[in-house]
C-alpha cells in the first residue's frame, strides 16, 4: 500500500489487490464506528463497494464492530423500482449489507424511487439528511464519465437531492445488472454534489483502468462540472483508495 498527498485534504491511496481494498476501506469505515457508534455513513451501490460490505459483515460476524446505533443514508435509489424489486438499491443493500448486519432497518435511508411526487419525495430527504446529518463518511464510486451518485456531468455543484435523466453511458454501464439493456429505468433520485461535500469526509474508491482516466481528470484536472467528481477538490477531507489500473494516469504517481 502507497499514500501520497496531492494536497492537504486530499490523500490518495493504491492498494496492491482486492482485498487489500476491502480491508482498507472497511478500516476507515470501522475506525468511525468506534470512536462514534452513531456515525452516520453515506453509502453508495454499485460493483466498487461490494467487496467492502463483504469485509464489514465478515468483521461484524466476528464481534468486532457494532452497528446498532448507526445510521445511513444511500446516495440514490433508480426511478420506478419499489424498494423490493430485485434490481432496486433497496434490494441491493439489503442483500449485500443491511440484512446481514446488526443495522436497524429505521436507520438505514434511500430516497423512494416510487413516490408519486418525486420531487417532494427529494426535499424530505434533503430534510432527513439535515436533521439527522451530517454524514459523518461519504463513502462514494465514480462513473467512467466521472459522476459521483447519478450526477452526471454537468451537474451543478450547488445541486440538492433530485431526479435526473440517465445519460446513454451510465444506463449501458448498469445494464449488466439487468436481464437487458431496456429494463434499466431511464431515471434516478440522486442526492446532489452540495449534500455530498456536506459530509465531514469522503472516501471515493475507484477500482480498474477503466475508472483510470476519470480519476485523473478529477483529482489533478480543472475544477468543473463537467467532471462531477472534481467537485471534491473542494472538499476539505478526502481518501481515495485505488487499485493501480485506477491510480495508472495520475501525474502523482509517475
Ligand atoms: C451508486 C452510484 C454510482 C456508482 C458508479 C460506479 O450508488 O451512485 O455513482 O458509484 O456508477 O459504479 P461501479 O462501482 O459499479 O463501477
Amino acid at each position: 500500500m502507497q499514500r501520497f498527498r496531492i494536497r492537504e485534504g486530499l490523500d490518495v491511496v493504491v492498494v496492491e489487490d482486492d482485498a487489500g481494498f476491502a480491508s482498507f476501506a472497511a478500516d476507515q469505515v470501522c475506525q468511525l464506528v468506534q470512536e462514534k457508534p452513531d456515525a452516520v455513513l453515506g453509502l453508495a451501490t454499485g460493483s466498487t463497494p461490494l467487496g467492502l460490505y463483504a469485509e464489514l459483515v465478515k468483521r461484524y460476524e466476528a464481534g468486532l464492530v457494532d452497528f446498532s446505533q448507526v445510521r445511513t443514508f444511500n446516495l440514490d435509489e433508480y426511478v420506478g423500482l419499489d424498494g423490493d424489486h430485485p434490481q432496486s438499491y433497496r434490494q441491493y443493500m439489503r442483500q449485500h449489507l443491511f440484512d446481514k448486519v446488526n443495522l436497524r432497518p429505521e436507520n438505514t435511508h434511500l430516497p423512494s424511487g416510487t413516490a408519486t411526487d418525486l420531487w417532494a419525495e427529494a426535499a424530505r430527504y434533503d430534510a432527513l439528511l439535515k436533521e439527522l446529518g451530517p454524514i459523518d463518511l461519504q463513502i462514494l464510486g465514480i462513473g467512467e464519465n466521472a459522476h459521483i451518485a447519478f450526477n452526471e456531468p454537468g451537474t451543478p455543484f450547488s445541486s440538492r437531492t433530485h431526479v435526473v435523466d440517465l445519460t446513454e453511458s451510465t444506463i449501458e454501464a448498469n445494464s449488466r445488472f439487468f436481464a437487458s439493456r431496456d429494463e434499466v429505468p431511464r431515471q434516478a433520485i440522486t442526492m446532489g454534489i452540495a449534500s455530498i461535500l456536506e459530509a465531514r469526509h469522503v472516501m471515493l474508491l475507484a477500482q480498474g483502468i477503466k475508472k483510470a482516466e476519470a480519476i485523473r481528470l478529477s483529482l489533478e484536472g480543472q475544477t468543473t462540472p463537467e467532471v462531477p467528481a472534481s467537485a471534491l477538490q473542494t472538499h476539505p477531507s478526502v481518501l481515495v483508495v485505488v487499485d493501480k489500473p485506477a491510480a495508472s494516469q495520475l501525474t502523482i504517481l509517475r
